[in-house]
């Protein structure tokens, strides 16, 4: 694989992989004890393209400016999009972000900081196509625009269970206000909605026609009746208002974040990952027959790009139909992570081991994607196995522990 992305309904939305690596594989800082003379072996600043200095002894980070941004495609003014991603500084939001600033768009980010962290789009702070505006959403908000990726929300239960009030709000008063930005500027919206619309489904796999088995008042549902009122909302402005929607239902992905320290979701991943890697034994919840599906983060934002700027406006599954149970996803990541160490001469002398905890409440024993619609109507499918995906993080990881940052 060297590039992601595709040419589809009139969109590029190609770019080399090596352009992103070079992203997010870049340390963000020299980690050394001299803040003037980086220790032999270490990358100069020139080679890293940052000034920040980290010192381990009192564990401070010295920053700077990037010297110089990623390259990013010049596009024509009629090909270029201003757009606009709510929750752009959260996990998917950054990686569709370095997308849309690598294909030469106008990107504003509008992110309120609850889960996502103002580093994980640090590297764009300052370009010319680039804004991030500090904003809730449940406050209204105005701008120009030509296309509205609205993902602000906390996506995983620790995060979305701390303030369930507040969640709800975000999935209501900050789509109604998207919504209503969409319909007075034109712009194209789309919504990230999620697999947990469907609640515990009595369907299997589930496709986009199936309503659902949510319970209403569970610990789950601020978020899971959160989103089903979100897509309530977009589809009324659709029909009173005309206003051009699309309606992503993402199922568990994965991919390069910091370590959310979340079991129970499409988390479980960067879990293992970070669990294997530090030689801590593996927590797997329930006795992991419970079966999940997950998509790479790459395939996930080909995946938006493509339903955006497509003509398609009934809900899409955008997910892995690849279905794994968490006991043998645990050991997949094991084997994986035993792979890259053994590759790098750093084998531990002890074996990690999977152990077994309690289940949660309402955790859906079944979840897969019928994503049948998406290659339809998109010709979208997923492109990267889950080996390597994982292995893709495995070294992400690995070069962030190395830099201390993790
Ligand atoms: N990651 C997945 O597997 C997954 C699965 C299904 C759906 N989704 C959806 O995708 C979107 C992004 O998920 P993620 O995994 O990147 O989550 P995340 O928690 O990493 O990112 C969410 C972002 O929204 C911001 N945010 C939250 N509340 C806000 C508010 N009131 N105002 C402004 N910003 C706010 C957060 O600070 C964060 O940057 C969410 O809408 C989520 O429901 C994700």
């Amino acid at each position: 694989m060297t590039t992601v992305g595709f040419e589809r309904f009139g969109f590029d939305s190609e770019v080399p992989l090596d352009a992103l690596r070079s992203i997010y594989l870049r340390a963000h800082y020299v980690r050394s004890a001299n803040a003037t003379s980086p220790k032999p072996g270490e990358k100069t600043k020139e080679e890293l393209e940052s000034d920040a200095i980290y010192y381990p002894d009192s564990r401070s980070i010295s920053y700077s400016t990037l010297t110089r941004f990623p390259p990013v495609k010049l596009l024509s003014p009629e090909k270029r999009k201003r757009i606009l991603v709510t929750g752009g500084a959260g996990f998917v939001g950054s990686h569709l972000v370095d997308r849309l600033m690598l294909l030469g768009h106008e990107v504003t980010v509008l992110d309120n900081f609850f889960t996502g962290s103002k580093t994980t789009v640090g590297h764009w702070v300052g370009h010319p196509n680039f804004e991030l505006v500090r904003h809730d959403v449940v406050e209204p908000y105005m701008t120009e625009c030509d296309q509205i990726y609205h993902l602000a929300c906390p996506a995983s239960p620790p995060h979305y269970q701390f303030n369930a009030v507040k969640t709800v709000k975000t999935s209501f008063m900050g789509t109604l206000n998207m919504l209503g930005l969409a319909k007075r500027t034109k712009a194209r919206f789309l919504i990230t909605s999620t697999s947990e619309v469907y609640g515990d489904p009595e369907v299997h796999p589930q496709h986009e026609e199936y309503w659902g088995n949510v319970n209403p008042i569970g610990p789950r549902a601020c978020y899971d009746e959160g989103k089903r009122v979100a897509e309530t909302l977009t589809y009324g402005y659709h029909r009173q208002d005309g206003v051009d929607v699309r309606v992503a239902r993402i199922f568990n992905t994965y991919g390069n974040t910091y370590p959310v320290m979340n079991p129970f979701d499409g988390r479980v991943v960067s879990n293992f990952i970070m669990q294997a890697l530090r030689g801590e034994d593996m927590t797997v919840y329930g006795d992991g027959s419970q079966t999940r599906s997950f998509q790479y983060i790459h395939d996930l934002v080909d995946g938006l790009i493509a339903l955006m700027n497509s003509d398609e406006t009934r809900p899409v599954n955008i997910g892995s139909s690849d279905e794994f149970t968490i006991g043998e996803f645990a050991l997949l990541v094991r084997d994986i992570v035993e792979k890259v160490q053994k590759e790098d001469g750093t084998a531990p002398a002890r074996r990690v081991q999977v152990i077994y905890k309690p289940l949660p409440t309402n955790d859906p024993q079944k979840r897969r994607a019928d994503t049948t619609r998406a290659k339809q109507v998109l010709e979208w499918q997923p492109r990267w196995t889950v080996r390597m995906g994982v292995e893709e993080m495995v070294r992400y990881y690995k070069a962030k522990m190395a830099e201390g940052s993790i």
